[in-house]
């Protein structure tokens, strides 16, 4: 998602297809019927790391994620029992959410198809661990944002158990902050997962508001 370089200079030096989208730019669309299923995309891809009481961690890959509250700040993940990391997850209450870039991309698909039950998920990819500073799960090293959380509630949804969990601290890449500390995501080039594939967001179309912003 890197700014265009001409953004913020003349107006009509922008590609017209990077301009933003205006007001009665869609068409509408004719339909298909399909039956009851998950099609809500582009979702998140995140790594998410737990450690079981003997210590033993591990990174799974979770898409059926999200935020649900703005204060206090709440998260969900939702993990199917059978997964390896369920039991940590459920046992300690613990977990930290690593976001994933374009560069992380093939860990994070690898974390989404081995089990930690015959991976050292860590060692094999070469993702560092680094210490959270409210719980005993490490943090990815190499992911620009981590999230650690603790459960609220577990519910049990039917294929997945869906943990709702309180942010417990945050932390921000440096290398993505500039000289008057915002924090700039997109140059960490985020991935986003949208119908079986894992996909860049490379350009930016309009920024929060500037639907109603005076021009
Ligand atoms: C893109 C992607 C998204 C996934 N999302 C979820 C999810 O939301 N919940 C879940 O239980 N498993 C999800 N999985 C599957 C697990 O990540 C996968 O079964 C993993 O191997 C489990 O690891 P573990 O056995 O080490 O815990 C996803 C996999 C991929 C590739």
């Amino acid at each position: 998602m890197k700014k265009n370089q001409n953004q913020g200079k003349q107006k009509n030096s922008i590609p017209k297809n990077r301009r933003k989208i205006r007001k009665g730019s869609a068409e509408t669309c004719r339909k298909q019927l399909w039956k009851p299923g998950n099609m809500l995309y582009p979702v998140p891809a995140v790594m998410v790391t737990a450690v079981d009481k003997s210590g033993r961690d591990n990174i799974i890959t979770v898409a059926w994620t999200g935020t649900v509250c703005t204060n206090p700040p709440m998260v969900y993940i939702s993990v199917r029992p059978e997964r390896y990391s369920y039991p940590m997850i459920k046992e300690t209450g613990e977990f930290v959410i690593n976001l994933t870039t374009r560069e992380l991309t093939y860990a994070t698909d690898y974390c989404g198809v081995r089990s930690g039950r015959d991976t050292d998920k860590f060692d094999v990819l070469k993702l560092t661990r680094q210490n959270a500073s409210k719980i005993a799960a490490p943090l990815i090293g190499e992911s620009p944002v981590n999230i650690e959380c603790r459960v609220t509630q577990c519910i049990e949804l039917g294929s997945h158990h869906m943990f709702l969990a309180e942010v417990a601290a945050v932390h921000v890449s440096e290398k993505y902050m500039d000289e008057k500390g915002k924090f700039h995501l997109e140059e960490a080039q985020p991935v986003v997962y949208s119908h079986g594939a894992y996909c860049g967001l490379d350009q930016i179309l309009g920024t929060f508001g500037y639907s109603v912003r005076k021009k």
